[in-house]
């Protein structure tokens, strides 16, 4: 895939845009530990730190992968991390970095996913989404990126408002969910999620659809975390303030309900270029398109 060089300026633009907003806060303190906003799910003796505690370590190898979890939940905000992925032989193995109402599969769980479906040495990873309301997802979504996601960290974020969730991917929009402005089974925005991120063997469907099994002399399989950003409302019992549509914050005033001009013209590249499958064109499997999918991006 070639590099971009004509939406270049667009995505200076808009990573300055986002930057703005963070840059003095993050100056004004120390940068918070691990501990101070994050818990092992599970395998603690599969998760490590950096020295200084600001790079974060999943391990996964034949026994086990492992998890973390925000101690807080949050609804709306901006929510990012930057991930270097599992490098070499990674078939079978995937990193997920997803918003979730519950620590589990549970029937009724709201769910947005980032999942990074590794590959053999030298094939690419392909990124998955997808969007689950009161327990029901098959919302994939399937993507090539524009870069190697194992050779430097990269920036994967979630903007989540009453309108829209975006998922984007340094800055580019990769995908766009609207709401319609009434109750509806297809958009989360009643329940706060918490973030996560685990690491896990998924060789039975993630490679070539569970052909490339995961190749254990290889292990342990390891991805990178670090730089964890929320702008958002964090949620406190029984409802705060902050979680009504109240356009104090950048996340839930008229930009971030709307794609931008120049975020339009990424988000337009992106579905000319690496789209590898998008449930809104799966009409073999939904003879009748879920009603989201004739929402448009562009509004
Ligand atoms: C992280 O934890 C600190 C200390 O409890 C808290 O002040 C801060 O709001 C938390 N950050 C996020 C993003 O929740
Ligand atoms: C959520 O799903 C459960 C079944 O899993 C159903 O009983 C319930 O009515 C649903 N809630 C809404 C608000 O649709
Ligand atoms: C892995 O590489 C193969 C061959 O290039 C490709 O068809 C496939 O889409 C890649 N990714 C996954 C997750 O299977």
């Amino acid at each position: 895939m070639e590099r971009r060089v004509s939406t270049m300026a667009a995505l200076l633009y808009t990573a300055a845009f986002m930057a703005a907003s963070s840059v003095s806060s993050e100056a004004a303190q120390p940068k918070a530990s691990f501990e101070d906003n994050f818990s092992i799910m599970w395998s603690e003796d599969h998760f490590k730190t950096s020295e200084d505690g600001q790079i974060w370590y999943l391990s996964l190898d034949k026994e086990t992968g492992c998890g973390f979890q925000t101690k807080h939940k949050y609804r709306f905000g901006w929510f990012s991390m930057k991930l270097k992925l599992v490098g070499g032989d990674s078939a079978g193995v995937v990193t997920a970095y997803y918003m979730c109402t519950e620590n589990g599969a549970g029937p009724t769980r709201d769910e947005l996913d980032f999942e990074f479906l590794g590959n053999r040495t030298g094939e690419p990873y392909l990124i998955q989404t997808n969007i689950y309301k009161n327990g029901t997802g098959n919302r994939e979504m399937r993507h090539m990126l524009w870069f190697d996601p194992t050779e430097e960290y990269h920036t994967y974020s979630i903007l989540w408002d009453n309108l829209q969730i975006v998922f984007f991917v340094d800055k580019v929009a990769i995908r766009v969910h609207k709401n319609n402005g009434e109750p509806n089974n297809f958009f989360p925005n009643e329940k706060p999620m918490y973030l996560f991120s685990s690491i896990w063997n998924a060789d039975d469907w993630a490679t070539r659809g569970g052909l490339e099994k995961t190749d254990w002399k290889k292990a342990p399989f390891v991805s990178f975390y670090k730089d964890f950003t929320v702008e958002g409302c964090q949620w406190e019992d029984p409802y705060p303030a902050s979680v009504s549509t109240t356009t104090k914050y950048w996340w839930d005033q008229y930009d971030a309900w709307h794609l931008s001009d120049e975020q339009k013209m990424d988000y337009a590249w992106v579905r000319r270029n690496l789209v590898i499958y998008d449930y809104c064109k799966d009409t073999e499997r939904f003879p009748a398109l879920p009603v989201e999918c004739k929402l448009s991006p562009w509004d």
